[in-house]
């Protein structure tokens, strides 16, 4: 498929204020960077490796070695009278693509979209309502900047433990709750792939005067096909955090930070120019900046490939469903209210009728078939297909059909225990004097980390938030159980806590 060439809007201001002509079966960068290995002779500069195929790290990459450059390159980079370079047509062309009005390329991945997110919103107040199931990345970049969450509870399925999103109601409520907040701040979609209503979150935040800030971390592939949901841009969200890596077809580490149109862009871009340099490397990597313009011209140009993907991960989804071991636990998740979509590129299979729990199905399917599932749960699987690659579908079929007929499995997922009250701001509790104590002892006191059982993920307690006995209980019971695995802790068991030191 082959996109018309068109004039960028004058509106675009990315260090330059000249058209860039859009054309999406180019991609300038790589391109640029590809002059540059044809006609470079000799290196004479960082990276010191020199693309010298006489060392290891060529043994591992062959040509693409001569592919990592340095920054700040003439004809890439930069263009010595100040017209746009390959870097600024490459991330002109992604905010094209994505409906942005502008686009940052990322070398530290959605982690570093997310620090520099809340960098840049500080100086829009000092609380920020946030779904509870944000990534590590929020917490410790709102520790940096100052921020307090104003945590709302994700919906979670409460027989697979899935988590989802929220609802607009559900934020309406905590933003007038907490007027003063600065912005709304949602994870959309799951690890599930279950996709919030953006449209309705954006309504509520604006209504509140506040931006809303969409984590799209799972989601960089939306809107590149009609069967997949439209992406959060699209549907109102004022910037938008996407880790093109995961399925949009990048390298890993490399993200992408999208800015909407709406009456928040101009202060956010401004923020976001000044907080960038706070969270990137000053050489970043070239490799990681070519991959980003080439899975953009690929999700553009071969929607027929993406096709492909979502035809192949359904027929698996077909064939799953006629063996009665299985259940697709997608087919009945848009019932609760806080799922808009669900994204057809994610197999999520409940294995409790082959007699496996889903930690168990995932190792066997990795170790008696050489497949690798992305996770499990107590419950389900969760595969993924990035958009445009294709799905070797009957060896899966095969190594799910050559799993056991045991018993059906009943597996009990543990309520999640309400949070304890905030008594500290999290960046005061997260810079502060600690100590270690025993869990039972911890009891009462301030928590100096955040803890999070898995599943689902959702942070039990928080930097600044008083650790009650319903959590410390709960932290150890699922430490315990088989696969049990919490993040944040500090011995596998969980048998001490750090706290404030009193
Ligand atoms: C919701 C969410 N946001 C952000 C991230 C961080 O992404 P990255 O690994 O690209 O830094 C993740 C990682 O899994 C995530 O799940």
């Amino acid at each position: 498929m082959r996109y018309e060439a068109r004039l960028l809007p004058d509106r675009f201001p990315d260090r330059t204020n000249r058209p860039i002509a859009l054309d999406h079966a180019r991609a300038p960068y790589a391109e640029a960077l590809q002059r540059y290995v044809t006609t470079i002779g000799v290196r004479a500069g960082v990276p010191g490796h020199l693309a010298d195929p006489d060392r290891g790290l060529a043994d591992l990459l062959g040509g693409a070695l001569a592919w990592d450059i340095p920054p700040l390159t003439d004809g890439i980079d930069t263009e010595p009278d100040g017209s746009p370079s390959a870097l600024d047509a490459a991330r002109a062309l992604a905010a094209d693509a994505w409906g942005a009005r502008r686009t940052w390329f990322l070398t530290n991945g959605a982690s570093q979209g997310n620090l520099t997110t809340c960098l840049a919103i500080r100086h829009r107040g000092e609380q920020i309502v946030v779904t509870r199931s944000m990534h590590s990345s929020v917490t410790d970049g709102m520790a940096l900047a100052g921020l307090t969450p104003i945590t709302v509870m994700p919906h979670v399925d409460p027989i697979r433990g899935m988590t989802h999103g929220i609802t607009p109601d559900e934020l309406d409520a905590a933003l007038a709750a907490h007027p003063q907040a600065g912005a709304a701040w949602v994870v959309s979609p799951s690890y599930f792939g279950a996709v919030s209503d953006i449209a309705g979150l954006a309504n509520v935040a604006h209504t509140h005067g506040v931006p809303l800030i969409v984590d799209e971390a799972w989601g960089a592939h939306f809107g590149f096909h009609p069967d997949l949901p439209t992406n959060a841009l699209r549907r109102g969200a004022d910037l938008v955090v996407s880790s093109t890596h995961k399925l949009g077809g990048s390298l890993g580490q490399s993200a992408m930070l999208h800015l909407g149109h709406g009456d928040f862009a101009d202060d956010l871009g401004a923020s976001i120019d000044r907080a960038l340099p706070m969270t990137s490397s000053t050489s970043e990597s070239s490799l990681l900046l070519a991959g980003l313009d080439l899975a953009r011209r690929d999700l553009v140009t071969r929607t027929d490939r993406i096709a492909d993907s979502i035809a192949s991960l359904t027929r698996v989804r077909d064939a799953l469903r006629a063996d009665p071991r299985f259940a697709i636990a997608t087919d009945d998740v848009t019932d609760d209210r806080a799922v808009h979509a669900i994204d057809p590129l994610r197999l999520v299979v409940d294995t409790r009728g082959t007699g496996l729990t889903g930690h168990e199905a995932r190792h066997r399917l990795f170790h008696d078939h050489g497949v690798h599932i992305e996770m499990s749960t107590d419950a389900v699987v969760v595969a993924l297909v990035g958009a445009g690659s294709h799905l070797d579908e009957q060896r899966l079929i095969n190594a799910f059909t050559g799993l056991p007929h045991g018993t059906a499995r009943d597996v009990i997922i543990h309520p999640l225990p309400e949070p304890g009250d905030r008594v500290l701001d999290l960046r005061t509790a997260r810079f502060a004097d600690t100590e270690i104590v025993p869990a039972t002892e911890a009891i009462g006191r301030v928590s100096a980390d955040s803890l999070a059982a898995y599943p689902p993920g959702v942070p039990n307690v928080l930097p600044g938030e008083a650790i009650t006995a319903e959590v410390v209980d709960f932290l150890i019971a699922s430490a315990a159980a088989p696969h049990g695995y919490v993040r944040g802790s500090l011995d596998p068991e969980v048998t001490v806590l750090r706290v404030i030191r009193d």
